[in-house]
C-alpha cells in the first residue's frame, strides 16, 4: 500500500503555478507514495467563536489531514510570507489545542515563485510556524522553484528539464523520508 500524502496548495488561483507544481510532484512520485492535491477552495475563516461547534468544512479538512500519512505544502510567497489562505488552513487544522491534525505527520515544504528567490521567505516562515504542530519536517533537500512563469506549457506540464529533475529528486527524497519516519514509529 502506498503512503498517502496530502499536497496542500497555498493558492486559490485557477492557473496557480503552485497548483501546477503540486500536479508535477504527484506525477513524479514513486510507487511508494500516492499524492492527492488539495486546494483550499471553500475552507471558511477560522474563528474561535465557532470552535465549540466547528463548521463541517473545517472538520472535513482536518479529517483529510488525519487520514494522510504525510503532508506536502506547495506555497507561493505573498509579501515575503505565506498567503492568508494557507495561514487560515494551518490555523483551522492546528486546533483544538494540543490536537493538531498534523501531529506526528512528516511534512515537506515546497516554495515557488515567478521571481528569482523561489518563495524561500514563505517556505521559511511556513517551516517556523509548522514546527510546533506537526511531525518532522524534511530539511534536506530544500526546494525553492524560481522563475516558475517560464516553466510550464499550456497543458500545465513542466517544460523545463532542470525543474523536472529537481521535482523528481525532491519527491524521491520525500518518499525515503516518510519511509524512515514510518519505520521509526513502528
Ligand atoms: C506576490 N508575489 C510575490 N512573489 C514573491 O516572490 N515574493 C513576494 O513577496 C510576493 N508578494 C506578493 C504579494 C501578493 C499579494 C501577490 C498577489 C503576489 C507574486 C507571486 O509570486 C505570484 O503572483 C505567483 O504567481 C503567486 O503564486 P500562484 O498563485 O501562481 O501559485
Amino acid at each position: 500500500m502506498p503512503h498517502q500524502v496530502l499536497v496542500i496548495v497555498g493558492s486559490l488561483r485557477k492557473e496557480a503555478y503552485s497548483l501546477k507544481v503540486a500536479h508535477a510532484l504527484a506525477k513524479a512520485a514513486p510507487a511508494s507514495l500516492k499524492l492527492s492535491v488539495e486546494t483550499l477552495q471553500g475552507l471558511s475563516f477560522f474563528n474561535q467563536d465557532l470552535e465549540a461547534n466547528p463548521p463541517a468544512d473545517w472538520l472535513a479538512f482536518r479529517d483529510k489531514i488525519k487520514a494522510s500519512d504525510a503532508v506536502i505544502f506547495v506555497t507561493p510567497e505573498y509579501n515575503r510570507s505565506i498567503p492568508g489562505v494557507l495561514r487560515n488552513a494551518i490555523d483551522v487544522a492546528s486546533r483544538p489545542p494540543g490536537k493538531s491534525s498534523f501531529l506526528g505527520k512528516p511534512v515537506g515544504i515546497v516554495g515557488n515563485s515567478p521571481g528569482p528567490l523561489g518563495g524561500v521567505s514563505a517556505a521559511m516562515e511556513l517551516k517556523r510556524s509548522m514546527s510546533g504542530i506537526c511531525g518532522p519536517i524534511l530539511g534536506q533537500p530544500e526546494i525553492y522553484l524560481t522563475q516558475v512563469g517560464n516553466s510550464f506549457n499550456e497543458q500545465g506540464e513542466v517544460t523545463n528539464e532542470g525543474f523536472t529533475k529537481v521535482i523528481q529528486q525532491y519527491v524521491e527524497a520525500f518518499a525515503a523520508f516518510v519511509e524512515r519516519q514510518k519505520k521509526a514509529m513502528a
